[in-house]
């Protein structure tokens, strides 16, 4: 890779502007909130997670791999436990799921968010008591609520008139009583470091509290006294790094809350704020820590509360990025380095919007970094893309990488863990990669590699 003078930038750099990417100071360092715990540098410079080196992964397992440190994991879901202390805290599964998963996060006492049919099976066939599990999702179908009443899901978050009615019915039928939230929408969107508190109110879930519908919800369910009315629920957005969206979505809600006990006389027990917790993609992203997030949501709770004279309810929030994104990094060969002169070097790699489709699809900012050795090289400013047949397969749209990547050098992207093998596809029939867990020095496979029967087990004749 010839050098396209780092600093000297030129071209297109996202959506950020040409402000934000500034050169490193050594392309070999590994910023600690990019990366899981267990992550250093050892032999000649590669990386090793858990105790094993990448090299000697890649070697076993192939590449592209989802490398899973699950010390970091767990050390995360204890986090959160922490944090909220008291209150549950349900992993969003929809961030990432798989058997290994709902074992692990159900081993260190955490409820689980599914939002589909599918999802619950992964959850139920994992152990997963079910009691602790949450059902999301604003078109549950007759099958999906059967199931999730039969199994004895723990909550069920309603999100429509219809779902009320068809939930009713079928409760009445089977003779049960199961407990549900009301899904509010709170008029308030946050993404990464903004939010907006008017007027989004213009979407799919939930029932939208200024319209009156989140108060009619409640109200049709305590009159049918079928549904077993826990509390309200809102989730406002993702990615999320300021507190402030919480704290007003938390005050409109519990004011609704109140609402309900001025016109029938009934409190609401519980209170599910759900998740968006916002982690670091790259070095400009700086996230709270889960305690003081926990800390500001728990202190605007209690003051509302207490102003309204409400009780305290009991709380609960639903994260998924923030649990296991930023315990899993990808792990490519680079196959092609192409210098496109004056704008910057192309760096293929053997995956792509297949395994990672957050670049094409929202924009999102990555990093990455020479995982099989250090170098002394200087840095040259380098786009990471795939193998795909489509000129917007970027993984990563610029980073400094040391100016000799070279075919055959590994290269890591750090944060993949949440909405990336799970929004994985099979396009251009590229087998969508395996999950690894690493842990004190053992790898294991929790979801396999995809192979091509697997590929052609689909197709019929
Ligand atoms: N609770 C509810 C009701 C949700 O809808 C979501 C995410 C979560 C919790 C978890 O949010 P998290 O803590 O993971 O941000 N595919 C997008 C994210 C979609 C999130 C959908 N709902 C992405 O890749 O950024």
């Amino acid at each position: 890779m010839r050098a396209h003078e780092a600093g000297a930038l030129h071209g297109d750099l996202g959506s950020r502007g040409p402000g934000w990417l500034r050169t490193p100071d050594d392309v070999n360092s590994l910023l600690p909130q990019l990366w899981p715990r267990t992550v250093t540098r050892a032999d000649a410079g590669a990386l090793t997670v858990g105790g094993r080196d990448v090299r000697d992964l890649a070697a076993e397992y192939g590449t592209p791999a989802y490398l899973l440190d699950e010390e970091d994991l767990r050390a995360r879901c204890r986090d959160f436990r922490a944090a909220f202390a008291g209150q549950d805290v349900y992993y969003a599964g929809k961030a990432f799921l798989c058997r290994a998963v709902v074992r692990i996060i159900a081993e260190e006492g955490l409820h689980l968010d599914v939002c589909t049919g599918g999802e619950l099976a992964v959850a139920l066939s994992a152990g997963m008591p079910p009691e602790r599990i949450g059902f999301h999702g604003n078109n549950k179908s007759v099958a999906e609520l059967t199931r999730a009443l039969d199994a004895g899901v723990g909550r069920i978050i309603v999100d429509s008139f219809d779902e009320i009615d068809r939930l009713t019915a079928l409760a009445r039928d089977r003779q049960v009583r199961p407990k549900v939230l009301v899904r509010v929408t709170v008029g308030v969107e946050a993404h990464t470091h903004e939010f907006i508190a008017t007027a989004h109110e213009d979407q799919k879930f939930g029932f939208s509290l200024a319209g009156g519908a989140a108060f009619e919800a409640a109200a049709r369910i305590l009159d049918e006294g079928v549904l077993e009315l826990r509390g309200l629920h809102s989730h406002i957005g993702s990615q999320i790094f300021d507190a402030s969206g919480f704290e007003v979505s938390a005050r409109r809600v519990l004011a609704l809350q109140a609402q309900i006990r001025d016109a029938r006389g009934v409190e609401l027990p519980e209170l599910d704020l759900g998740g968006g917790f916002g982690i670091a993609y790259t070095t400009q992203d700086d996230p709270a820590p889960a305690h003081d997030l926990a800390k500001r949501m728990n202190k605007i709770v209690d003051s509302e509360c207490e102003a309204l004279r409400l009780a305290v309810p009991h709380l609960s929030v639903e994260p998924g990025r923030a649990i296991v994104g930023p315990a899993v990094f990808t792990l490519y060969q680079v196959g092609t380095v192409k210098d496109v002169d004056g704008i910057r070097s192309y760096v293929s790699v053997d995956g792509g919007m297949s395994d990672n489709i957050r670049t094409a699809l929202y924009d999102a900012s990555y990093s990455a970094t020479l995982a099989s050795r250090a170098s002394a090289a200087p840095p040259v400013l380098a786009r990471v893309v795939g193998k795909h047949c489509e000129s917007g397969d970027i993984v990563v749209k610029d980073e400094f990488l040391p100016a000799d990547v070279q075919p055959g050098d590994l290269l890591a992207v750090p944060g993949t863990g949440a909405y990336c093998r799970s929004m994985a596809s099979n396009y251009n029939h590229v087998p969508r990669p395996p999950v690894i867990a690493v842990r004190d020095g053992a790898a294991r496979v929790i979801v396999r590699r995809e192979t091509e029967d697997d590929l052609l087990a689909l197709d019929v004749g």
